[in-house]
């Protein structure tokens, strides 16, 4: 009888070796090797100092109004076509976002057309959670500080180089005083009137749409405060009187020189050529 026990306990704890080793054997490596890992493992290459608790917020908002356009990990949809509902937001940095959502651009209404400015969405700790969540995905340009966007520092002639920046960079399609114009396919470069100097400056960093990125290889963070220096100060300056022809640049101003000018001198060509005509006339009859 007490052989038949112990034959029994014998063969019952080698099954239960068996049974359970290889798992306690596997959990116990897991544990060992994760622990290990969160030891040694290097700090995160992010070096925002954003927190979390931020980032977590960021990421719920995220989740709620923009991930049915760029993905639950805001990795971008591509269209039945091949285009984008909504691009990657991996990289583009915490200045996109602020920019986008700060205009009021993002969330967009629709898929397709060109997201117009409007009033913001988010309130601004909402708008710096969104960017915080987007920048901990992937490196890229960051909210310009408040030291960038105050410009009461540059001096006058910073101001009057700025304006050459803007004439040399932004003219094309911001028209010269900046009241905007139109683009191919409908689009259009909207006017830089009553644009926060932050706006403006993550404009430059981040390129919306057919807008040009102005790394700072092409223009640096100086050149860009002195083009807001240079827009804020058009800004502020009053009309300098007279009949502006509506300010919108060399369209209008053309026309007018065309309607008011040559054709007033077509006019008055005609009106000579009658005169003679009628001169020659009567002589003929004489
Ligand atoms: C209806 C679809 C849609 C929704 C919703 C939407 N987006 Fe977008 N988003 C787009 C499209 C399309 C573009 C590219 C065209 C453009 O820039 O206007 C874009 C562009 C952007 C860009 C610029 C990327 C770059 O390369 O600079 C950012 C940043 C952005 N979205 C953030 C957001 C955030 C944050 C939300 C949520 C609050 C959001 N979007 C919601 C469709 C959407
Ligand atoms: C190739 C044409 C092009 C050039 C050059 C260009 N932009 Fe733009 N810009 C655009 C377009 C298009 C938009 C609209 C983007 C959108 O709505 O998403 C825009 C938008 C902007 C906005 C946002 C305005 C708003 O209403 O929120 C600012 C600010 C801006 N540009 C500044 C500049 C400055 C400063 C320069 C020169 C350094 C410049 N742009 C050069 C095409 C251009």
């Amino acid at each position: 009888m007490r052989l038949l026990t112990r034959k029994i306990s014998a063969r019952l704890s080698a099954r239960r070796r068996s049974r359970f080793a290889a798992p306690a054997v596997l959990i116990v490596g897991l544990l060992a090797s994760g622990g290990l890992y969160a030891a040694l493992a290097p700090a995160n290459a992010d070096n925002s100092t954003d927190d979390a608790a931020t980032i977590a917020k960021g990421r719920a908002l995220f989740a709620v109004s923009c991930s049915s356009c760029h993905g639950l990990n805001a990795e971008g949809i591509l269209t039945e076509k091949g285009g984008n509902y909504g691009p990657s937001l991996i990289g583009v940095g915490a200045a996109a976002v602020d920019f986008q959502v700060g205009t009021g651009r993002m969330p967009m209404a629709q898929p397709g057309s060109q997201a117009a400015r409007k009033r913001p969405v988010f309130n601004d700790d909402e708008v710096a959670a969104l960017a915080a969540y987007v920048a901990s995905l992937g490196p890229g340009p960051a909210i310009p500080t408040k030291a960038e966007t105050d410009t009461s520092d540059l001096s006058n002639e910073e101001m009057v180089q700025g304006g050459e920046f803007f004439r040399t960079n932004c003219t094309a399609c911001h028209n010269f005083a900046g009241k905007g114009g139109a683009l191919p396919k409908g689009k259009q470069a909207p006017p830089l009137t009553g644009v926060s100097a932050k706006h403006l400056i993550e404009a430059m960093l981040t390129g919306p749409q057919q807008m040009p990125v102005f790394s700072d290889g092409v223009l640096s963070m100086k050149d860009k405060r002195e083009i807001v220096a240079y827009l804020k100060k058009n800004e502020d300056s009053p009309d300098y009187g007279g009949f502006s022809l509506g300010g919108i640049g060399p369209v209008s101003e053309g026309m007018f020189a065309w309607l008011v000018g040559i054709g007033g001198l077509v006019g008055a060509g005609i009106w000579i050529t009658s005169q003679t005509a009628r001169i020659k006339k009567k002589g003929n009859a004489a």
